[in-house]
């Protein structure tokens, strides 16, 4: 592939090198994986289930709620293990273009990375889980078709910075929720390490394409800040599946996704997963403005 009409990208990116160096494990060692996990423990935190905060979950009997912890645990990670290939391969295509031949380092790093988090993340749904669930072809994130080529490179490292801030803030809470297995709360953990380390590189490519892009068509900022803003909408949507309704039990999962995601104690649990990146992103100059 051919990078047009681009800038090289130059970070100092030193200190994230040798953070990532120096934290160097091996994944296939790491974890200490149990034959089953216990059967009266959630799978993910319950605060972070996609009907908390809502009279649906307390609604359901308590064998649906852990059932439901368990599936959403399973489509977790397997929206991370799709949004990691999604990412991964357009950094492959990326690695060597001249235009990013100063951060070329980092991006191996970045991808060895990813392969062991995608490795990790599907250990645990197929052995507990017995399966993954598929991306969900039905809702696709927006086309950037319309958009400059510079603005195209800057919505691939744009969708990769979303997708792993909203992860880590799942991360974060469940790396140390002590209702939870070892196992899921360790997988958590560790990636939550390697992404404080993504994030701050993210940020930082994010900060320099989107300069190139307002430096060759102010007009364009405007555009790109509203296809991140679909994009933000779209990557909430995906935590609520369907199939994570039936699987547990639920009756009618499809009107019970849309009462979900409008229920007023969903909004606020929205704004707290994206409140860090909004923030990031109005600072930068293309976020709406900040919920008080
Ligand atoms: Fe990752
Ligand atoms: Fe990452």
């Amino acid at each position: 592939m051919a990078v047009r009409d681009i800038e090289p990208v130059v970070l100092e990116l030193d200190r994230l090198e040798q953070l990532a160096e120096s934290g160097y494990y091996n994944p296939y060692t790491l974890f200490d994986w149990p034959d089953a996990i216990e059967p009266d423990k959630p799978w993910m935190s319950e605060s972070l289930t996609s009907l908390a905060g809502t009279p649906m979950w307390d609604e359901l009997t308590r064998e649906q709620q852990l059932a439901l912890t368990k599936y959403e645990a399973i489509n977790f990670f397997s929206l991370n293990i799709h949004g990691i290939r999604e990412l991964m391969s357009e950094v492959v295509l990326r690695i060597h273009e001249r235009a990013y031949a100063n951060v070329s380092e980092f991006l191996h790093h970045f991808i060895g990375e990813e392969n062991e988090h995608m490795w990790f993340f599907a250990q645990f749904c197929l052995r507990y889980g017995g399966k993954l669930y598929p991306a969900l072809p039905t809702v696709r994130a927006a086309s950037a078709d319309h958009l400059s080529p510079v603005a195209r490179e800057m919505i691939v490292f744009a969708r990769i910075l979303i997708f792993e801030e909203i992860v880590d803030h799942y991360n974060a809470y469940m790396a140390t929720d002590q209702s939870l297995p070892d196992i899921a709360r360790e997988i958590n953990r560790v990636h939550h390490q390697d992404e404080s380390r993504h994030v701050a590189f993210g940020r930082m490519i994010f900060v320099n394409l989107l300069g190139q892009v307002a430096k060759r068509d102010p007009a364009e900022v405007p555009v790109v800040a509203e296809y991140i803003e679909d994009y933000l909408q779209y990557s909430i949507g995906t935590l609520y599946n369907p199939a994570t309704y039936r699987d547990s039990g639920i009756p009618d999962a499809v009107a019970l996704r849309r009462r979900a995601m409008e229920h007023p104690a969903r909004a606020e649990a929205h704004d707290r997963v994206l409140k860090r990146t909004r923030k990031f992103l109005h600072k930068a100059g293309v976020g709406r403005e900040l919920i008080k």
